[in-house]
């Protein structure tokens, strides 16, 4: 679970892998049924790693998207998206409002209310947009050592988003607003948990399905394991945990996908140590770097939209933290699945803290 494991992804990824995500070549030309390329009417889809992730080229951002473009990518999302996962978008030109406009076309939104209530000052003017800055609301840098600095550390273990609420996540759309000079780290990388899942050996697969484990999700075990110091005297049991099938059909893609993050606490009906002993084989299995693909932000408008529910992201960190403005916003799309609410009770109760 260490951060350091991960940050040379790139320098251990497959060759082809690791050019194709940091490729800095023009737009893709040609499509192979087999190759790295697709064509779909407008949009061009370029691979980035074996089994998920690829690069978004020809869709108009400056105006809405018309019925047309997103069609082809709700097709791309039923066909390849569902096989992608993780979309990556450059230079978008995207705003606030189209960025929320965006989301909004892809399902109902999420927003922030439960963070205000808890007493956050929000630096921004929408609800509908999560913000993953490093930028106080006054517009410095964010302290590392205050609680929403703390809080911060947890994105930096792959997790899943909004598996502590009621209904989790599905697509998410993280959107560069200002990024620290090249070099100085801040990129996101993402894990592909049905290819972790299709890999794990057969009696493990066979358990697994069989004894349908429950996983009971917490924002603040994430954060208690990114910062045991600060959160030292944080209880997760006190509070409502997101309960959901910790293996569970993709519906979009009919494939399996491992549903783990660093938010799960526990699983049903399992002593502690075994609970625990399951839980961190199959995490360690699934953020394995041959699972992985990073992705560089490199300008202003840059997006991804990734899928929640069959994807595991982090922020990889990096030295611009305590030096540089690296400004994020998230805007993040309820899942719309039959097992969006998972087990919880279907109430609009979401955890939050200033
Ligand atoms: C998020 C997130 C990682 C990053 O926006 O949900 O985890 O690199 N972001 O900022
Ligand atoms: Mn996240």
């Amino acid at each position: 679970m260490s951060t350091t494991q991960t940050t040379n992804v790139a320098t251990e990824m497959p060759q082809s892998t690791r050019t194709a995500a940091f490729s800095t070549s023009g737009p893709p030309t040609s499509m192979a049924p087999n190759g790295t390329n697709a064509e779909h009417g407008h949009i061009t889809i370029k691979k980035l790693h074996a089994t998920f992730g690829a690069e978004v080229s020809g869709v108009d951002f400056s105006r809405p998207l018309d019925d047309e473009t997103l069609a082809e990518i709700r097709a791309a999302a039923a066909k390849d998206f569902a096989q992608y996962g993780v979309l990556v978008f450059r230079k978008t030109g995207l705003d606030d409002e189209s960025h929320i406009a965006f989301g909004r076309q892809l399902g109902e939104l999420d927003d922030i209310t439960p963070y205000l209530g808890a007493g956050r000052a929000n630096r921004l003017n929408h609800v509908e947009l999560f913000d993953v800055s490093n930028i106080a609301t006054d517009g410095g840098l964010l302290n590392p050592d205050t609680a929403r600095g703390q809080a911060n550390k947890g994105n930096n273990l792959f997790h899943v988003d909004s598996s502590f609420n009621p209904r989790r996540a599905g697509y998410s759309l993280l959107l560069v607003h200002e990024l620290p000079p090249p070099g100085m780290g801040g990129h996101t990388a993402f894990a592909d948990t049905r290819a972790a899942f299709d890999d794990l050996p057969d009696d493990l697969k066979k358990e697994l399905l069989e004894r349908n484990y429950i996983a009971n999700h917490s924002m603040w075990h994430s954060r208690k394991l990114a910062a045991p110091d600060f959160f030292a005297d944080v209880e997760p049991t006190d509070y409502a945990f997101g309960r959901h099938q910790l293996v569970q059909k993709h519906e979009v893609s009919d494939r399996m996908n491992l549903y783990i993050a660093a938010h799960v606490h526990h699983l049903d009906w399992l002593e502690e140590k075994e609970s625990r002993r399951i839980i961190d084989t199959l995490y360690e299995h699934a953020t394995q770097p041959k699972y992985q693909v990073e992705i560089e932000w490199r300008d202003k408008g840059d997006l991804v939209l990734w899928d929640n529910t069959c994807t595991m992201h982090k922020a990889v960190g990096g030295d611009f933290l305590r030096k540089y403005r690296r400004d994020m916003r998230r805007v993040t799309v309820h899942d719309g699945s039959s097992t969006a609410w998972g087990l919880n009770d279907k109430t609009a109760l979401r955890q939050g803290m200033p």
